[in-house]
């Protein structure tokens, strides 16, 4: 029956391995469908606070099983390093609950040192990628020229075909960009010990999921990255390689809509944005920086996956409109409300001046974008503590006066909302 979708309404960190980790509870299996470990959720249970990278959030609950999808790309050290971190913790990782698609692509050490010759070679701008060889893994994709998951299984196969992909992957480091070659022999051997860990959690995901969608099953579909950097819809170039929005679940898990019913869109309750690229509504000032935090608390505005401080910035209207109409989204969650409290008042964006005009809408053209003004709304603040709150009503109004005027704004109803990163900090709004 239902699978619901979990996306990112702005530049990804949302909060949405916490959503997931909050909806999971309910589901039966949690499936990733798109990117890599360039994605980091962070998920806290009780005092344990944990960082993942490929393995989808809802692992945590022990009778959810967990499929990685075709619409990733997957870096074999990171995912078994992941698996025997959750293992060491306790937590069961075994081929029976966890099932990785043979149709997903690998990333290599060359696809790696291509992400940073790329980078380097586009200097001013560079797009600030997590160098993780997101990009260069896609591009092999969809020329075709890729080694999947599924090569795993025959290690003669998959050894002469990474040792093909690295070698011209060397020419490319070599001859274009004079940069070091990668070890060839080295970047084989690590891949064909990855495959004797690996193989046993391959398994048809596509299938997978429709059997147990057929059977009634809650299949929760978890987005990496957000709306933004979107490949197709977002700020292009400035962007990942992979489709980050609600339709990329379909495609990258292969299943078809009407399975679903819900589309649940997570965004943050103030902007942040991590990479090069415009952020209308960016503040680069003290208020810029009570947003981020000091970096002391795993929840304060650095990268999950890079450490990198994140851009941070009032909310911006315009921006969860755009995610809530490309994705469809049924509803909305919120999160990091309680990082507000404190603030005499808040902005909103709620519409930008582009060369002179106003304009409602995202702009497709990135120069155009790239001057957007933002028009605000100012709302009262509140100075009260809410990480204790767990009611609606229980909020100060100034508090509950902003998430009306988000719901208004963004065109959809909020349905959570989070004051904290422990799983209980959460309010349940009435839709
Ligand atoms: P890539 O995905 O590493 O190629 O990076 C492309 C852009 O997406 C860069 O601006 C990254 O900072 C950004 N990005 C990729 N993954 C994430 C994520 O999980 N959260 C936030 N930004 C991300």
């Amino acid at each position: 029956m239902p699978a619901h979708i979990v996306v990112g309404m702005q530049w990804g960190d949302e909060g949405k391995g916490r959503i997931v980790d909050w909806l999971s509870g309910k589901a039966d299996i949690a499936a990733r469908y798109a990117g890599g470990d360039n994605a980091g959720h962070t998920v806290r249970v009780g005092d344990e606070t944990f960082k993942l990278h490929l393995v989808p959030s809802g692992v945590l609950y022990p009778n959810v099983k967990c499929v990685m999808g075709a619409g990733m790309v997957i870096n074999p050290i990171t995912l078994i390093r992941e698996l025997n971190g959750l293992a060491e913790r306790g937590i069961d990782i075994s081929p029976e609950r966890i099932h990785l698609s043979p149709r997903a692509h690998l990333i290599t050490s060359a696809h790696r040192a291509l992400d940073a010759a790329r980078e380097s070679q586009r200097g001013e701008s560079a797009i600030g990628t997590t160098m993780r060889g997101i990009g260069p893994a896609y591009v092999d994709k969809t020329a075709r020229e890729g080694v999947r998951v599924g090569e795993m299984v025959n290690l003669d196969r998959l050894a002469d075909h990474v040792r093909e992909r690295i070698e011209a992957a060397n020419r490319t480091l070599t001859d274009q960009y004079h940069v070091e070659p990668v070890g060839v022999n080295s970047a084989v051997d690590e891949l064909c010990k990855a495959a004797a860990f690996l193989t046993p959690y391959l398994a048809d995901v596509s299938l997978e999921v429709y059997e147990a969608l057929q059977a009634g099953k809650t299949v929760l579909c978890e987005g990496a990255q957000g709306t933004l950097l979107d490949l197709d819809h977002g700020g292009y170039p400035f962007v990942t390689s992979s489709s980050t929005l609600a339709g990329g679940a379909l495609t990258g898990l292969g299943i078809g809509p009407h399975h679903v019913d819900r589309v649940i869109g997570v965004g943050k309750a103030f902007t942040t944005r991590v990479g090069s690229g415009p952020m209308p509504t960016e503040l680069q000032d003290a208020l810029g920086n009570e947003l981020r935090g000091t970096g002391e608390n795993p929840w304060d505005e650095y990268g999950t996956t890079t450490g990198r401080p994140r851009r941070t910035g009032w909310l911006d209207a315009v921006i969860l409109r755009y995610a809530a109409r490309v994705n469809g989204l049924t509803e909305m969650m919120i999160t990091k409300l309680d990082i507000l409290s404190g603030f005499e008042e808040l902005k909103i964006a709620t519409e930008y001046t582009v060369n002179g005009q106003t304009v409602r809408h995202m702009p497709s053209e990135l120069n155009e974008f790239a001057v957007a003004q933002p028009i605000y709304e100012t709302m009262p603040g509140w100075l009260d503590d809410i990480v204790d709150v767990r009611e609606f009503n229980a909020l100060p109004s100034a508090a509950q006066h902003y998430v009306e005027r988000v719901e208004a704004l963004a065109g959809v109803p909020v349905r959570l909302i989070s004051v904290g990163p422990a799983r209980e900090q959460s309010i349940e709004k009435k839709l």
